[in-house]
């Protein structure tokens, strides 16, 4: 693959080529001096027209781990503002002589389209609702690093799922690679085309919970809600929330993740958030090895010592 744009599509062969270059790095990272070469005079473009703490910050710290040069852009800022139109703004950019992208917009497909734009190398870092497949290959990560496997084990989703990058690189890559996936969310949050994405739905979390080897929540989006959040939050908190007394009704040894920003006291309490069977700052710590590793595989990398 020259791009990567999302994980629909994706082979198990080149997940898992990723997930295995990432926990190399994982391991470069865990020593003294954690910067290595491979990407030594590469210029990568953070280009971010969305918030962003975690693949922002990340994306950064792998680019500086790999020896590359960051350049990173916001909206804010930036002649965005006067009108300057997105082709225009990236092939300005390029003109500077860079090697890859990292873009996040709040629209779905941008990522594609710029790969109409211009040479460069382009990472999908969240596109709209459609992808984010950093985050799942950084999710599927954490899981096999802890459980050690990943084909036949139980994922449930609960939240927001209809507005959900996250949730439908999860989908896509877990399915490639064995990993059973249930959706659960009010009715007004599943995807409408949730028969295509082939997982089984619920309303019912009591009955998504049992059997999970993993529960993954997902915070509401409310910037992309037009109507504000249904039901309402309290009624949200009431029936989907994750808290201690609705844990029960898991495997006692579920994992808990999420990807962040976390809204503590709506999707999840905090004492489960924060409990021995979290995984939620390892996603974070795994996010800068596995965006290592995409950079470093896209962008042709070669001595990882
Ligand atoms: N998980 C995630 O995408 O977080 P940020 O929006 O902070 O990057």
């Amino acid at each position: 693959i020259k791009h990567l744009l999302g994980l629909k599509g994706v082979s198990h062969d080149d997940i898992t080529t990723i997930l295995d270059t990432a926990d190399t790095f994982h391991e470069v990272l865990q020593r003294e001096v954690k910067v290595v070469p491979p990407l030594r005079g590469k210029t990568v473009v953070n280009f971010f027209y969305e918030n962003s703490t975690r693949t922002r910050l990340s994306f950064e710290m792998a680019e500086k781990r790999l020896s590359a040069n960051p350049l990173n852009f916001s909206t804010s800022g930036s002649s965005v503002s006067k009108g300057e139109t997105l082709k225009d703004t990236i092939q300005n950019i390029e003109a500077m002589k860079i090697d890859m992208i990292v873009v996040r917009h709040q629209s779905a497909g941008i990522p594609l389209f710029l790969t109409t734009c211009t040479d460069a190398v382009i990472i999908n870092a969240g596109d709209g609702y459609n992808e984010h497949p950093t985050q799942a290959l950084l999710d599927i990560m954490t899981i096999r690093q802890r459980l050690r496997r990943l084909e036949g084990l139980k994922v449930t989703i609960v939240g927001d799922i209809l507005h959900s990058r996250v949730a439908r690189s999860n989908i896509w890559g877990m399915k490639t690679l064995g990993m059973n996936v249930t959706l659960c969310a009010p009715s007004t949050l599943l995807p409408h085309d949730h028969d295509a994405l082939g997982c089984p739905c619920t309303t019912d979390v009591n009955d998504a919970l049992e059997d999970a080897d993993v529960i993954m929540l997902l915070r509401p989006q409310l910037e992309r809600q037009q109507r504000g959040l249904f039901p309402s939050v309290r009624e949200y908190r009431s029936f989907f929330g994750i808290d201690a007394e609705k844990m029960k009704r898991a495997q006692k040894n579920a994992l808990i993740m999420h990807p962040g920003p976390i809204n503590r006291g709506v999707e999840l309490a905090s004492d489960v958030a924060d409990s021995d069977n979290s995984l939620i700052l390892d996603q974070v710590t795994n996010g800068v090895a596995t965006r290592m590793a995409v950079l470093y595989l896209l962008g042709g990398g070669d001595n990882v010592q």
